[in-house]
Formats: structure tokens, sequence, C-alpha cells
């Protein structure tokens, strides 16, 4: 386990890495989310063979590090973080929460583990990309300390952590 606290209205959610045998429940957990939720996290409307596609592949690349945050109580997943190690010290890095768990803090617990884990690894530099009006992710990473960059029709997002 990776984190444990109390977020959804005092109830406990754990937070830990998702193993190999996590597949199909972050795969049903993924199907359920609204398309406006799908095209934030996908930049597109998937239908169900994709969406287990793509978790699939985010799960399998040995460089990926997967975590899930879980409800204490009865394991149920409420959201999901991918860091993408994309060089020796980066990674990028994409989060969903289940739509009904939303504004009660599991992204910004998400995230936060997520850099922890990746700074254990040696990343110091992360990057994402979000649609330019998705306020809760941005908000997200603004109070993380993460500075934006203007793309087309999207932003980018990244932090670098200090040199010692
Ligand atoms: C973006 C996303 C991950 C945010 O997840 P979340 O769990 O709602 O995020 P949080 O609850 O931590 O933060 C969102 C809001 O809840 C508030 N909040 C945080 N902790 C809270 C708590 N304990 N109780 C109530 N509200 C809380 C935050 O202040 C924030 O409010 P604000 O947006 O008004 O500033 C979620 O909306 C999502 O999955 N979106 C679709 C996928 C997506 O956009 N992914 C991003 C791709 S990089």
């Amino acid at each position: 386990m990776i984190a444990q606290t109390s977020v959804l209205d005092g109830v406990p959610v754990v937070v830990e890495n998702a193993r190999p045998g996590d597949l199909d429940q972050l795969i049903a957990f993924a199907q359920k989310l609204s398309p406006a939720s799908q095209q934030e996290r996908f930049f597109a409307v998937l239908n169900a063979d994709a969406v287990a596609s793509e978790m699939r592949n985010e799960m399998t690349e040995s460089r990926n590090l997967s975590l899930l945050a879980r409800r204490a109580r009865d394991g149920r997943v409420l959201g999901h973080a991918l860091g993408a190690v994309t060089g020796r010290d980066r990674a990028e890095v994409a989060f969903t929460v289940a739509d009904e768990a939303r504004h009660h803090g599991v992204g910004t617990l998400l995230l936060r583990s997520l850099m922890t884990e990746l700074r254990d690894r040696g990343v110091h530099h992360f990057e994402a990309v979000t649609q330019f009006d998705n306020r809760a992710m941005l908000r997200i990473f603004e109070d993380a300390g993460f500075r934006f960059s203007p793309e087309l029709g999207c932003v980018e997002a990244h932090l670098d952590d200090p040199v010692p």
C-alpha cells in the first residue's frame, strides 16, 4: 500500500500499485467513464474494446507505473493514475477518477502518491497534456506547482524538481 487516507467525506481510501491481476477491474472502471471523461482522459470517445485495449497497453508497458485508488471498505476502484516513464528522469502522468467520486480529493491524492513513487524511481521531470478547459485537472496541477504552456487546443503541464 502506498497511501491510506480519508478523502470521500471521511471514507478511507487506499492507494496501491496496480498488479497484473487488477487489469479486469481497471478495464471495467475505465469502461464506465462518461463520454466527457473519456474525452478528457483519452482525447477521444472510445468504444468498450478500445478502452480495454488502451488500459491493457498502459498496464503491460514495462516502463509504466499504474496506481489504483480504492475504497478501503470493499476495494472498489475509484481512480487510476498512470506514470509513463519517457526518459531517464522524465515521466508523463495522467489521472482518472470515477465520475461519481469526483471533488473529494481522490485526484489530488493520486497525483501526490504517483509523484512520490516516480521520484523513488529517479523521475524529476513531470509532464502532462490536458484539454485547455479541463479546470479540475489544471487546478490540481497548479496546486502541485506545475507550470503551463498553451498548445493548440490543449495545455502542456510540467514540473521540474529543483536540482539538489
Ligand atoms: C481531473 C480529475 C482526475 C480530478 O479528480 P478529482 O478526484 O475530482 O480531483 P480532486 O477532488 O482532488 O480535486 C478536484 C476538486 O475537489 C476539491 N477537493 C479536494 N479535496 C477535497 C475534499 N476532501 N472534499 C471536497 N473537495 C475536495 C479540490 O479543491 C478541487 O476543487 P476545485 O476544482 O474547485 O479546485 C477527474 O475530474 C477526472 O477523472 N476527469 C476525467 C479524466 C481527466 O480529465 N484526466 C486528466 C488527464 S491528464
